[in-house]
């Protein structure tokens, strides 16, 4: 049995576990004694105050003994299944249509359960590497290293922000769109060599020696058989569950929102806008018009053909967008995908970057420099950025520039990095 996942140095008393099936009097000497040395070692600060006291024991049969269950132990609190977070019906605002859930709605239990998994190191072959340590609350749940360190070694490609996945209509996941929904998406990292190291070659556990180390935690046999009514640990469930969590992950506490909410569409002028956050919605959402040679001689920058508003979610037709490098050095042209553009700023004003699957820019004032002078000879380029077989030239003006910038930054709340339910619960 595998409940003590992180040892708790000086208070190794209280991970020795204790004989549940004793008489009634020696469990009670030995509840009275464990409550002793923990008032006393709290005293001698020997002790982290978050630390799980694993050694309590189970569930008794004694009804007047309290019942501390391995949920409530290991968690000391942040998961509680009698009353948990508000995951399943959140507020979504009436303007927001696109939704790829897809039969796996969200469900406050099954969430709870992905929450725990998503932060949970023993996710990964040597309990060194969670979900979180590639896509962190504090950085839009994404990484602001170029490449994520896993347990074998770093990414190929940079990491994604995980913010309102849940809407858009391109179903598919990751920078070149291989998963073809989030569940299937969600247990690859976990099987790939390099992230998680259950791939099951190379000497790499396999996914069901994973399956074995849940199945014999004791925590998460009450998790699963709360979120789905047995204990039994599946792949399906994994990827029903990890799903909810990161569906639920939704940003719309943001002024754009503000705006968005008290006009009836995207083109009219936000009361809640300065004339300069204004001018650059309408530059990120209108079409440009070219000359024949691919210079840009009026209207907007087209951003939003492919970045979709209200979502700023990707358009399932985009192509290429002329971004090829790879962290290896060589080009790739198969990446099609990007995350919603919501949070690409913090609250504090930082670009959550570096951005695309390469990270190659660092600001978003670079990103704005790619798409005002697009590359040539890209494959699988969209058709957009090339208009008239011409790579686009969108001879941004600096007064533009500052505009499009000052809008990006109405896309940035505050909820994503602050609230509970989506915080780290070990
Ligand atoms: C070692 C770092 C690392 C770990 C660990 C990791 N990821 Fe990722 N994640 C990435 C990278 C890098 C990408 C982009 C990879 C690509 O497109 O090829 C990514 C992409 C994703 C995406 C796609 C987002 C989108 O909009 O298409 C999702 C969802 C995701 N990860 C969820 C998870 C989950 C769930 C876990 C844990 C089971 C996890 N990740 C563990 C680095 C990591
Ligand atoms: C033809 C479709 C298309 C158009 C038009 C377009 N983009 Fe993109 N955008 C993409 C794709 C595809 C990616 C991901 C590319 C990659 O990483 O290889 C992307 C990535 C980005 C990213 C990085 C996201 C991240 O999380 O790293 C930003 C920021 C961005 N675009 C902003 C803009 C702005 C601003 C405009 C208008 C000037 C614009 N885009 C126009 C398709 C488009």
């Amino acid at each position: 049995m595998q409940v003590g996942l992180r040892p708790s140095g000086p208070c190794f008393f209280l991970i020795t576990p204790l004989p549940v099936n004793f008489s009634l009097m020696v469990f009670r000497i030995a509840f009275f004694f464990t409550t002793l040395l923990l008032a006393a070692s709290s005293l001698f600060l020997s002790c982290e105050p978050d630390e799980p006291l694993t050694g309590v024991p189970a569930a008794t049969d004694d009804p007047d003994s309290p019942t501390v269950t391995a949920v409530q132990a290991t968690f000391n609190g942040a998961i509680d299944l009698a009353d948990p977070f508000n995951y399943g019906s959140q507020t979504v605002p009436g303007y927001i249509n696109r939704d790829n859930t897809d039969g796996n709605p969200i469900t406050d239990l099954q969430a709870t359960l992905g929450r725990v998994l998503f932060y949970d190191q023993a996710l990964s072959a040597n309990q060194t590497i969670s979900c979180s340590s590639c896509h962190q609350q504090a950085a839009g749940f994404g990484d602001n290293a170029l490449a994520s360190v896993g347990v074998a070694g770093t990414t190929g490609r940079h990491s994604m922000r995980l913010i309102n996945a849940r809407f858009g209509d391109e179903p598919r996941f990751f920078w070149d769109e291989r998963a073809s929904t989030l569940e299937a998406q969600t247990t690859q990292p976990i099987q790939d060599h390099v992230e998680m190291g259950f791939s099951g070659n190379d000497g790499d556990p396999a996914f069901a020696d994973l399956l074995a180390r849940l199945n014999d935690t004791e925590y998460y046999q009450e998790l699963f058989a709360a979120a789905f009514g047995t204990a039994q640990v599946t792949e399906v469930r994994i990827q029903q569950a990890l799903a909810q969590f990161i569906r639920s992950i939704q940003s719309f506490d943001t002024r754009y929102d503000a705006g968005r909410a008290e006009v009836n569409n995207d083109n009219d002028p936000f009361p809640n806008f300065s004339a300069q956050e204004n001018q650059g919605k309408q530059l990120f959402l209108g079409r440009p018009q070219f000359d024949r040679n691919g210079n840009r001689v009026g209207g907007g920058l087209g951003c939003g053909g492919c970045h979709q508003a209200p979502e700023f979610s990707i358009d399932p037709g985009s192509r290429n967008n002329g971004v090829v490098g790879t962290l290896a050095g060589g080009q790739d042209f198969t990446n099609t995908r990007s995350p919603s553009l919501r949070e690409v700023f913090r609250p504090n004003g930082e670009a959550n970057g570096p951005f695309m699957h390469n990270g190659q820019f660092t600001t978003l004032n670079e990103v704005l420099n790619h798409y005002n002078s697009i590359p040539g000879n890209v494959q699988n380029l969209d058709p957009r950025l090339q208009p008239g077989g011409n790579p686009q030239r969108l001879n941004l003006a600096g007064e533009e520039r500052a505009a499009v910038l000052a809008f990006l930054r109405t896309l940035t709340g505050s909820a994503v990095y602050e609230d509970e339910k989506w915080r780290d619960p070990f």
